[in-house]
This record gives structure tokens, C-alpha cells and sequence, in this order.
């Protein structure tokens, strides 16, 4: 019972026409449109994990004690499908995002789904919305599985039902101007996680955390926003959706270690490829001292930021209170784009794909 389950499949009688599709594939944005069904299976405590559908897409009926909407007991993933030149499709270490989620779920104390009925439920998705997987160059079809505590109960404990949906929704680059260089804002008055907290949980509070620093971001006109870890205020973490990484000028590759964040499967894929290349990765406490002194002496050259949704973006610039390093207008780091380059051929099929990171959904 744990390998397979056994879908039952209802065809949205709605769906999209196919010039409809072609609409919203000519230009996805990002998490604008969504396509035509979604997935979801059941777990009662009972039960176990049981009901799994594929239906058509559509509002989500909820008891309003459900406890999800009190209490916040709530994880998600987030991967893509690519379209490869023949038309294939495939994904990308699905396999690490199913065990985040398990991750996640041991950490808000939600059940955890074997990885693979999560392989499953992405493939059955695809299965009837394949159509939907965009081809022109930088486009991919955005998966967005998660689970939510449904039970209708006020008092705080682990829901004894939860219900796993998987939704998926055609995009383009996750920042307006593509690759361009983003602008980050350092936040120093809020965290986005502390210690022995949720941060290296894929769960909605940290982001609902988030917001109010994402807004400070929006007003100083940037971007993103780059949180610092909540005990001292002075080691790097990650920014609202992404991992960050340093570049030096020897080619060395430096990004925080610290257990209140997000563990980015792009950024350990990326690391391992400039391990491939004979670079140095060191994985460490990093301040943003450290950040601005070697920026400013000229030790480090470069700075991304990576996660799916932004895949590897250049950092241009980092806007603090009361200092401002980098130039928004000056050209994009080389190694970060060679690094962004040797991934996304990986990823959409250019490039062989040495360390068996691909899935091919379609066949
Ligand atoms: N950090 C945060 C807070 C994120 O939301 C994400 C995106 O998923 C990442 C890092 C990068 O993770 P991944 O590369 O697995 O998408
Ligand atoms: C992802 O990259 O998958 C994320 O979850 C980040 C989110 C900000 C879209």
C-alpha cells in the first residue's frame, strides 16, 4: 500500500480551451494562473493516508474551526517541470523535495507522507496537465504541493486529519526584469525565524514572518529582504524566499550554515557543480560584516541569490540602514551566471545530466 495508490481521476469539464492556454503560456508571470485540476489525498489518524484524487481546480471547502486557519499548522514544497526540446517532461530532485516535506511535517507535527506518494501525486498532476508545461526558454510548470491540519477542533494539539494537495501553476521569472540584479534590504528589526524555531521548515508562519520586512524591503525600493539570524543580529540567513551565496575573488563559494534555515535544494545542487569545477564551498557562520568588509576591499566580487522560484538571481546591491554595497547597474556576476547557465541546461535537457538529478514525468 505504500507504493502505489490508486487515483480516482475527475476531468475538469471546464478546463481551458487550448487557446486559453496558449494565453496564459504566451506570458505565465508568476503564480498568476493556475491549471485546470489539482490533487489531493486525505490522512486521518485513523486512517492513514487515503481518498486520493486528482479533481478539477477550484475553492477548497473548509470547516471554519478548521485549525489550520487558527493555528497555522501548515507546510508546502515547491519544484518545477521543464520541457525539453522533444517535448519531454521532467523534473528536478523531486525525490529531496519529498523528504523536505517529510522534514517539515516531523517539525509541525503533521504525518508524513511517504516520498513515494508524493513522486506519485506530481505525476498523476502532470499526467492531466502536461499541456499545461510552457516551452519557451526560462518557462516551467511551478508545483506547489501542501498539507494543512482540517480538523474542525479549537483546542491546540496536531490535528487528527490533515489534508495533501498538489496545485500547479505555469511560470516565467519569479522577479519582473528576468535575471536582471536584484536589490536586497537587510532587515535589522525583524527576524524571520529563531533558534529552535520553525526556520528550516517549509511552513507558511515564516513567511507570514516575513512580511512585514518584505514591505520595509518594498518601500526602500528593493526587491528582497536578507534576514539575520535572531540571537546576536549579525550572522546572514537567507532572504524572505531564497538561499544566499558569497562569491570571493578566488572563486571560493561561502553561505551561512544555521539550522534556522531553509536547506535550498538549488543551492546544494549549485555548490556541488562548482565542487565539480574544483571550486572551494565552505558552508559556515557568515556575518554581514564579513559581507561588507570583503565587499569593500574587494575580496568578494559577487553575490546570488538561489531557490526554485528564482532559480540563480544575481544580487546587485544590499541596502542596509546605514550603508549601501554594490551597484544594481553594474553587469551580473560571471560565475554566478556560468553556474546559472550549467544548471538550467541540466535542468531543461542541454546538458548531460551526470548526477541523475532527473525525472522524467511523462513516460
Ligand atoms: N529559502 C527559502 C525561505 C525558500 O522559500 C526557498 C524556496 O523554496 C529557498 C530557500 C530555496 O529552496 P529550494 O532551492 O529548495 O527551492
Ligand atoms: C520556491 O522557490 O519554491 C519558494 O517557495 C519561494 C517562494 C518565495 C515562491
Amino acid at each position: 500500500m505504500t507504493d502505489s495508490l490508486q487515483f480516482l481521476v475527475r476531468r475538469n469539464l471546464q478546463a481551458k480551451s487550448d487557446s486559453e492556454r496558449a494565453a496564459i503560456l504566451a506570458n505565465p508571470g508568476f503564480g498568476d494562473h493556475f491549471t485546470d485540476h489539482m490533487v489531493d489525498i486525505c490522512w486521518s489518524e485513523q486512517g492513514g493516508w487515503h481518498r486520493p484524487r486528482v479533481q478539477p481546480y477550484g475553492p477548497i471547502e473548509l470547516d471554519p474551526a478548521a485549525s489550520v486557519l487558527h493555528y497555522g499548522q501548515e507546510i508546502f514544497e515547491g519544484l518545477k517541470v521543464y520541457r525539453h526540446a522533444d517535448g519531454s517532461l521532467h523534473t528536478f530532485r523531486p525525490d529531496a523535495n519529498g523528504r523536505r516535506l517529510q522534514a517539515s511535517a516531523a517539525r509541525m507535527a503533521l504525518p508524513e507522507l511517504p516520498v513515494a506518494h508524493f513522486l506519485q501525486s506530481i505525476k498523476e498532476l502532470v499526467a492531466v496537465d502536461g499541456d499545461w508545461v510552457p516551452s519557451a526558454p526560462e518557462t516551467s510548470l511551478y508545483i506547489r504541493p501542501f498539507m494543512f491540519a482540517k480538523e474542525a477542533f479549537l483546542g491546540v494539539r496536531p490535528a487528527k486529519k490533515v489534508a495533501y494537495y498538489v496545485i500547479a501553476s505555469p511560470a516565467g521569472a519569479y522577479f519582473h526584469g528576468g535575471v536582471a540584479p536584484v536589490s536586497i534590504w537587510l532587515s535589522e528589526h525583524f527576524s524571520r525565524a529563531g533558534k529552535g524555531g520553525t526556520g528550516a521548515a517549509k511552513t507558511g508562519g515564516n513567511y507570514a514572518a516575513s512580511l512585514i520586512a518584505q514591505n520595509e524591503a518594498y518601500a526602500q525600493g528593493c526587491q528582497q529582504v536578507l534576514f539575520l539570524d535572531s540571537v546576536e543580529g549579525k550572522y546572514i540567513e537567507e532572504l524572505g524566499g531564497m538561499n544566499v551565496v558569497l562569491v570571493y575573488k578566488d572563486g571560493t563559494l561561502v553561505t551561512p550554515l544555521s539550522d534556522s534555515i531553509l536547506p535550498g535544494i538549488t543551492r546544494d545542487s549549485v555548490l556541488r557543480l562548482a565542487e565539480d569545477r574544483g571550486l572551494t564551498v565552505e558552508r559556515r557562520p557568515v556575518t554581514i560584516e564579513e559581507w561588507r568588509t570583503g565587499y569593500e576591499n574587494g575580496d568578494i566580487v559577487e553575490a546570488f541569490a538561489c531557490g526554485t522560484a528564482a532559480v540563480i538571481t544575481p544580487i546587485g546591491q544590499l541596502k542596509a540602514q546605514d550603508f549601501t554595497i554594490g551597484d544594481i547597474n553594474a553587469p551580473a556576476g560571471e560565475l554566478t551566471m556560468s553556474l546559472r547557465e550549467e544548471l538550467t541546461d541540466i535542468q531543461y535537457g542541454r546538458r548531460p545530466d551526470v548526477h541523475g538529478w532527473m525525472t522524467r514525468l511523462d513516460a
